[in-house]
């Protein structure tokens, strides 16, 4: 590792100490850490993902690398500051709760930091911009903790938010990783599929977030090594809400309650038509088969049938009729 890495990793590793720190023994960290509780995190939770929290001062950072006689030059690499007109730095992060973001290895790289409460006029969370250490497009919220778990729990579970991550973990369930955010990168996949060959999709129920799912399918299906499924959560709520809204074993039966890809992409296409229309029937009975036509498994694909024959009312005697049909027109079967 290159000194300088070597540097700004010493840096990051004080500096989450020393939030942790503020989070859990000082005044200043009293509000956080009852909207941390508040949220259901124990103390153990919020220790092992070492949670901290920076006040609204701006300056206090900076007095904490000024102290330490950390060089400008190296303050301003570590993504912790912006900047002002004359060059001045001052802290990146203010009155937030601050998610240690780490590499594989578990050194820290970044921060991600939440508001205490969400207004419209600033982003919930806020992160390290892209650094010598920080890539974004690369980082897996969890995976330094979570690829020791594959191997004995199923493999990962591919959740949106550092929340989803947090509870699934209180709830029994430390194979889950984050993408942190809607936009899974070709990068993250790989990542992922270096580690393990199960991987289970949890994203939030809601629109963006089955949209979402949708496409991480795509990047998904460029790694034939990776057995994929799906957990879509009711009610539109992310996994975090779920957890609170039922409990833990009824999170860990929805993990178990997979839809395979093609499953999946059954449930998606019928979600956004309304199939009381003919139109859209035969619209949807028309994408759908071309998803069931790259099934090679003929009980596979006959259960696929049942699932559109009960969505559309059209026996699956007469669906499996158009099947040749649409094998001709579809994509080449899936491994
Ligand atoms: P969500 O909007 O689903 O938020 O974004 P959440 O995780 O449920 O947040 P809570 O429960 O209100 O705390 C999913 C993820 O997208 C990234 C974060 O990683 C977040 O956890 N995100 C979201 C950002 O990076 N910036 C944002 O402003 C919002
Ligand atoms: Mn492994
Ligand atoms: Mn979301
Ligand atoms: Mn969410
Ligand atoms: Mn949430």
């Amino acid at each position: 590792e290159p000194p300088e890495i070597t540097k700004q990793k010493a840096i990051l590793r004080q500096v989450t100490d020393m939030m942790h720190h503020l989070l859990v023994n000082t005044t200043s960290g009293e509000a956080a850490l009852a909207y941390l509780t508040k949220r259901g995190l124990s103390q153990a939770t919020i220790d092992h993902f070492e949670i901290g929290y920076v006040p609204g001062d701006r300056q206090l950072m900076k007095k904490f690398l000024d102290n330490r006689e950390v060089s400008y030059d190296d303050q301003r690499q570590s993504g912790l500051f912006a900047e002002d007109d004359q060059g001045q730095l001052y802290d990146r992060f203010n009155d937030r709760v601050m998610f240690p973001l780490k590499d594989q290895y578990g050194d820290v790289i970044g921060f991600s930091g939440r508001v205490l409460d969400a207004q419209a006029s600033q982003a919930k969370y806020l992160n390290s911009p892209e650094t010598q250490l920080f890539n974004k497009s690369e980082v897996l919220f969890n995976l330094d903790q979570a690829k020791n778990q594959f191997k004995d729990n199923g493999g990962a579970v591919l959740f949106e938010g550092f929340m989803d991550v947090i509870s699934a973990y209180q709830a029994g369930v430390p194979t889950g990783v984050a993408s942190m955010g809607t936009s899974l990168t070709a990068e993250q996949v790989s990542i992922i599929a270096k580690q393990t060959r199960h991987l289970t999709i949890c994203y939030d129920g809601d629109a963006p977030g089955q949209h979402a799912a949708d496409r991480a399918l795509g990047l998904v299906g460029n790694q034939p090594r990776l057995e994929v499924g799906v957990v879509v959560l009711p009610d539109g709520q992310d996994p975090d809400e779920y957890i609170k809204a039922h409990d833990a074993e009824a999170f860990q039966k929805q993990l178990k309650h997979t839809l395979t890809p093609i499953g999946f992409r059954l449930a998606y296409l019928a979600q956004d038509r309304d199939l009381s229309s003919d139109q859209a029937k035969l619209d949807y009975i028309d994408a759908g088969l071309k998803e069931v036509a790259r099934e090679a498994d003929p009980v596979a694909q006959s259960v696929y049938l049942d699932q559109m024959s009960q969505l559309t009312g059209v026996p699956a005697a007469t669906l499996a009729q158009s099947l040749p049909q649409a094998l001709q027109t579809a994509p080449a079967p899936a491994v």
